[in-house]
């Protein structure tokens, strides 16, 4: 066992862990973050997805001791319970089905958008590979992320973005990072 030292979400926090245990594992049982789901614990699925410093990480196979930098969760996204445009999209769209895999895709396209903010939809499927939804929601998934980069480019230019608004009717905890298990 060690100390290990973690930046998460803005904060900082000391864990007194064994040096292989994933970074999944400390941010969900140590931290309470429950974002990040366990999926296939073998960095095939992206459930596990974190962001360290604007990179997207699979957390199930990082050993929390290993890793520098400042870790960003679905939790993170938001800020003073203001949802990001990314989040706030996911919902207009009505991305999520089960909702399992969704904290992997959110993290993925926030990852995606910072580096590109006006992905193509060719950059889009690159970008996104390997965060599988077994209930086939690429789609919706595409639209979200066309929707905010729509808004950047028209924040750029002046506009005010789309602003159609679709009624809710999903259930945003998995969006939110709020845990629901
Ligand atoms: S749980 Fe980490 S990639 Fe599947
Ligand atoms: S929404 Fe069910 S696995 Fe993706």
């Amino acid at each position: 066992m060690s100390v290990v030292t973690l930046r998460v979400n803005g904060a900082t926090y000391e864990v007194d862990i064994d040096e292989s245990t994933p970074l999944l594992y400390v941010l969900r049982n140590d931290l309470g973050l429950q974002g990040p789901r366990f999926g296939c614990g073998l960095a095939q699925c992206g459930a596990c997805t974190v962001i360290v410093d604007r990179v997207a990480m699979r957390s199930c196979v990082i050993p929390a001791s290993q890793v520098r930098g400042e870790i960003t969760t679905l939790e993170g996204l938001s800020n003073d319970g203001q949802l990001d445009p990314l989040q706030q999209a996911w919902i207009d769209e009505q991305v999520p089905q089960c909702g399992y895999c969704q904290n992997g895709q959110i993290m993925t396209a926030k990852a995606l958008l910072d580096r590109n903010p006006n992905p193509s939809d060719a950059e889009i499927r690159e970008g996104m590979e390997g965060a599988l939804c077994r209930c086939m929601t690429y789609y919706r998934i595409q639209k979200a992320i066309k929707r905010v980069a729509r808004g950047a480019t028209a924040a750029a230019h002046g506009g005010d973005g789309d602003a159609e608004s679709s009624a809710v009717s999903v259930t945003v905890a998995a969006i939110a990072g709020e845990a629901t298990e």
